[in-house]
């Protein structure tokens, strides 16, 4: 069992937990992410880890309710149990593959989607370990949804915050702000944006305009979270792959965004589902590892 330790709620719609996940403390890196089951005979919910501490044996994992199942996993309070945590998943992110000199000689922007920051913050806290201070934007739809901002300045460089109604900071969506740095006579070497599916497809646009590289997270497409489900399933640079297994992170530049941003709407039903399986053939069977 693995116990939560701390609950809080981050913003209208966000709440944080910390977990008692000793092991997985130990081997989590910057990118990758973790499954929780609450029970027997509750779904598995593939999450970002937000931040692990070795020392203290805990991980954090930040979430937004919007299925039935993710209301549920709301009903968990301080002293309460996760029945199962499996982690870590995934591939950390492209930044730990970076020589030292690499880092240092690299200009980084990172942008913060809603719900998205969380996963952005475990990569810009590990940039500041190794003296790299990244620039962050962090983008809602209006004041009330912006979290980690405190947290964030911690870690970062410059904290650029926008609100699509303008009622904090910078108004606008976080594209507008990417433009304007530019403008200004920001440079970046590397962008990783992190967020709402139609979020980093935008932003894909606009750095692909300054040549920025990118790198994006799709996990809001998985599924069961270990590559037996189909849901991931992606083109990147006209190959197929799985966002669970292969991923999460991919270059942005890739990614086929149309096919994604339909597969994602049309797995959300049991019709779309099957839509999908007689357009695409057996893909989505599961238990090979390889759909
Ligand atoms: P949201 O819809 O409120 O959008 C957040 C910000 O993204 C906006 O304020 C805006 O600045 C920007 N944005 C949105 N559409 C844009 C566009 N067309 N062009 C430019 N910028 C745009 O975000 P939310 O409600 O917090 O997002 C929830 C989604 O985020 C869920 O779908 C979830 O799956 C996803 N998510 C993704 C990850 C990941 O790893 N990629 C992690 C957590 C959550
Ligand atoms: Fe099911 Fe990747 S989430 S195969």
């Amino acid at each position: 069992m693995y116990r939560i330790l701390e609950k809080r709620q981050l913003s209208s719609v966000v709440y944080e937990m910390v977990v008692e996940a000793p092991r997985l403390a130990r081997h989590a890196k910057p990118g990758q992410f973790l499954i929780v089951r609450k029970d027997e005979t509750a779904e598995r919910i593939p999450l970002t880890i937000c931040d692990y501490d070795a020392e203290k044996g805990t991980v954090t994992i930040v979430f937004q309710p919007v299925g039935v199942s993710t209301w549920k996993y709301l009903e968990l309070e301080e002293g309460d149990s996760f029945m199962d945590v499996v982690g870590p998943l995934g591939k950390p992110s492209d930044i730990l593959e970076m020589s030292d000199e690499e880092l240092k000689s690299h200009s980084f922007l990172f942008v913060a989607g809603g719900v998205g920051t969380a996963p952005v913050y475990p990569q810009v806290k590990w940039l500041r370990k190794k003296g790299i201070a990244a620039d962050v934007i962090i983008g809602a739809r209006t004041k009330d949804l912006i979290f980690y901002e405190d947290k964030m300045r911690e870690v970062a460089g410059n904290v650029y915050i926008t609100t699509d109604d303008g009622s904090y900071m910078h108004k606008g969506v976080v594209t507008t702000v990417i433009d304007e740095l530019i403008a200004e006579g920001k440079t970046y070497d590397h962008c990783v944006a992190i967020g709402p599916m139609i979020m980093m497809k935008f932003c894909c646009l606009t750095t692909e305009k300054y040549h920025i590289p990118t790198v994006v997270s799709m996990n809001p497409i998985m599924v069961d979270g270990t590559g037996m489900c189909g849901a991931c399933r992606l083109t990147v640079g006209g190959e197929v792959r799985f966002a669970c297994v292969d991923g999460p992170e991919f270059d942005g530049f890739k990614i086929n965004w149309a096919e994604c941003l339909k597969r994602s709407q049309m797995y959300k039903t049991i019709e779309g589902q099957a839509k999908l399986r007689y357009e695409e053939g057996k893909t989505h069977e599961g238990g090979c590892g390889n759909c």
